[in-house]
Parts: C-alpha cells; sequence; structure tokens
C-alpha cells in the first residue's frame, strides 16, 4: 500500500453532521486487519453512537464531544494489510464483520470480529449483515430459544433486524406472523413469512410461543397478551426518544418477568464470533439473503443515518464507499426503479 492518507467521513460533534475529508490510514495492532472498506452497514447502534443519545451512550463515546471522529462499524470489504499476530486472514481476503471507523476507504477490525465473506453475497449485502443479523439470531436462538413448528410473531418484521428475524425463524422451522406497514408486507412475505400483518389495520389474532419485538413500542400487558403461558417474548428493541437511559420499557419486562407466567426478556446483543459463523452458514445455504433496500454514497453519511432514524427503512440501509462496479450497476437499478 504506497498511500498513507484515506478518505473518511468525518464528524466533529454530536449529531448526524458527517464531512467527507482526506486523513491518515489507521495503523493495526498485532490481532487487528486493515480493511478496503467497499460498503458500510448502517444500523440503530451507529445511529445513537453518532447522536450520543440516549445520554448514558457518551460515557462510553466521550461526554462532550465523540471520541472517534470517523463512525460507522459493520463493513465488508478485502484485507489490505494484516498485524503480527493475525493467523485467520491473509491480505487480499474478502471480510465481512464488525470493525471501527467503517464510514472510511480503509478500517481497522480486530480479527476475531470478522469472518470470510460468503461468495454468494455482493459487498452491499455482506456490510448489511453482521450486526442485525446477529441481533435477529441472538433474539432468536440464544434469548428466544426458537422450535421447529413453534408460532413466532415479529414486530418491525420489515426493518434490519426483522428481515433477519423472519427469515432465521423459517430456517429453524417456526410458522412465521410477521407485522409491517401495508407498503412492505411484499417484502416480509418474500421474505418467507406465512403471514404477513399490516399494524395499521389488522387485527392479530391468538397468541404465539415467541414474540421477537423490533417496532412498534407495545406496552408489555400488549404483548404478554399475545404470548401463550410458558412462552417468551424477547424485547429487542423500539426507539425511545430524548430518554437518559433510552431501554425502561425493556428494564420493566425484565423486572417483572419472574412474577408473570412467560418469559419476558431484555437482550444486548453481542459480538459473538461462532454467532456470525452460524449465521453465515445459514447464507451459504441460501436461507438467509440480507435485504438491502436503500444505499447512498460515502457523501451522503448524514442522509442515511436520517432515513434510518426516520423508523421506515426498508431492510438494511448501506453505504457505499469505494464504488465497485457491481454497486454502480446496482445503483443504476435502483435509480430506474
Ligand atoms: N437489543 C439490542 O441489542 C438491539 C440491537 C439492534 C437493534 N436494536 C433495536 O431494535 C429496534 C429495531 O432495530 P432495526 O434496526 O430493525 O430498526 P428499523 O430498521 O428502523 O426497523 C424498525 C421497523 O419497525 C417497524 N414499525 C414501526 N412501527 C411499527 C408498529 N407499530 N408495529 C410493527 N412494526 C412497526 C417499521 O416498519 P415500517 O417501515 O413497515 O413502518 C420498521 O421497519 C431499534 O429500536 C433498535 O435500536 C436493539
Amino acid at each position: 500500500m504506497n498511500n498513507t492518507t484515506m478518505q473518511a467521513a468525518q464528524q466533529q460533534s454530536y449529531g448526524l453532521d458527517t464531512e467527507v475529508v482526506r486523513c491518515p490510514i489507521p495503523t493495526v495492532g498485532e490481532h487487528e486487519v486493515l480493511v478496503k472498506v467497499a460498503a458500510a452497514g448502517v444500523d440503530r447502534g451507529t445511529w445513537h453512537l453518532m447522536t450520543g443519545l440516549p445520554y448514558m451512550t457518551r460515557l462510553v463515546t466521550g461526554l462532550f464531544k465523540p471520541r472517534k471522529k470517523t463512525p460507522g462499524r459493520d463493513l465488508a470489504g478485502t484485507v489490505e494489510q494484516i498485524g503480527s499476530q493475525v493467523t485467520d486472514f491473509a491480505v487480499g481476503d474478502e471480510v465481512l464483520g464488525i470493525g471501527s471507523g467503517a464510514f472510511a476507504e480503509y478500517a481497522v477490525a480486530r480479527e476475531r470480529k470478522l469472518v470470510a465473506k460468503p461468495t454468494n453475497l455482493d459487498m452491499e449485502q455482506a456490510a448489511a449483515l453482521a450486526t442485525s443479523g446477529l441481533t435477529a439470531w441472538q433474539a432468536l436462538h440464544t434469548h428466544g430459544k426458537v422450535r421447529p413448528g413453534q408460532r413466532v410473531l415479529i414486530l418491525g418484521a420489515s426493518g434490519g433486524v426483522g428481515t433477519f428475524a423472519v427469515q432465521i425463524a423459517r430456517a429453524a422451522g417456526a410458522e412465521v406472523t410477521g407485522v409491517c406497514s401495508a407498503s412492505k408486507a411484499e417484502l416480509v412475505s418474500s421474505l418467507g413469512a406465512q403471514h404477513v400483518l399490516d399494524y395499521r389495520k389488522d387485527h392479530i389474532d391468538g397468541t404465539f410461543d415467541l414474540i421477537i419485538d423490533c417496532g412498534g413500542h407495545s406496552p408489555i400487558a400488549r404483548l404478554r397478551s399475545l404470548t401463550q403461558p410458558g412462552g417468551t417474548v424477547v424485547l429487542v428493541g423500539s426507539e425511545e426518544r430524548g430518554s437518559v437511559i433510552g431501554v425502561g420499557r425493556q428494564i420493566r419486562a425484565a423486572m417483572l418477568s419472574p412474577f408473570v407466567n412467560q418469559r419476558l426478556v431484555m437482550m444486548i446483543a453481542t459480538e459473538k464470533r461462532e454467532d456470525l459463523e452460524a449465521l453465515v452458514g445459514l447464507v451459504r445455504s441460501g436461507d438467509v439473503v440480507p435485504a438491502v433496500g436503500r444505499t447512498f454514497p460515502l457523501e451522503a453519511v448524514s442522509d442515511a443515518l436520517g432515513h434510518l432514524a426516520d423508523g421506515h427503512a426498508m431492510g438494511k440501509v448501506v453505504v457505499r464507499v469505494s464504488e465497485t462496479a457491481e454497486m454502480q450497476a446496482h445503483e443504476g437499478q435502483e435509480a430506474q426503479a
């Protein structure tokens, strides 16, 4: 690599404003990998880190302004350089996973946060996988203990986490009902949901063995009324703007759980490599395909995050970092659609 500088989207203060600037390429530690980023995924966690909201976040990210200027975590690209102790990857390998400063031409990731990119995904799909896919996987398997034949309800089935949850639940042999807005019913159905309900007009009938709640901010009592005795509700999240802590409903549910006949689970997704490998296994077999919705160029990181924050993104939002021929073709198709 002859260059020592790169283009990166940077923020100077909390919020969504970013500017693309030229800055030094980051250096790798001994267990780290430098990735030439092709595409970067956008997720709610990145929004929280960029805005410093809820305020608790700032205890970690910096009290008055973000310590890290280049945001972005999910990425897909090609290994450019490896640290002295890296054994799993070599220069030129195509990878996906979670790094630091992904809204840039080059980003550093720990070796154990990356996996080989399956050949049946393009770079945009690969960039969309890690955080939301892991969240859905852990909601269903780690916390929900999903089993074949169970009736699973997914609230927010058209969003970043929900589109993965529908596919993972189907792959586990569950009967899936997805709840979303009418305009996204076709997408949710195409992902494998046997029943699709419009949250603005349809009544949700019956009770479920497992509810994965990723949208709509339903009251806990409502979620319980839809759950079988002995069933489980996994509260992945829904937005509580302006809150200091941001997970009040989840905490209340977890506190109530020991006293009721359903399991109410508050979850925080972890970046566990074995889970990412298991998810990639489902991608390789064709059971899971990331549902990429809108894509944005690096100059429009703020717009990408704003689109997600509006709360009605279709599937995953992705930032195209280095424009490959594949991406230009995709952009052309989007423009025609
Ligand atoms: N616990 C964790 O570790 C963890 C990890 C990741 C994410 N999260 C949280 O999980 C939530 C979902 O994340 P995401 O990335 O999937 O967000 P997202 O992409 O914005 O998806 C949210 C979805 O909710 C749907 N929705 C809105 N109102 C609804 C309603 N009344 N009933 C049912 N669905 C409704 C929207 O669908 P329409 O567009 O069709 O209206 C949207 O597609 C967020 O709050 C996020 O912060 C938590």
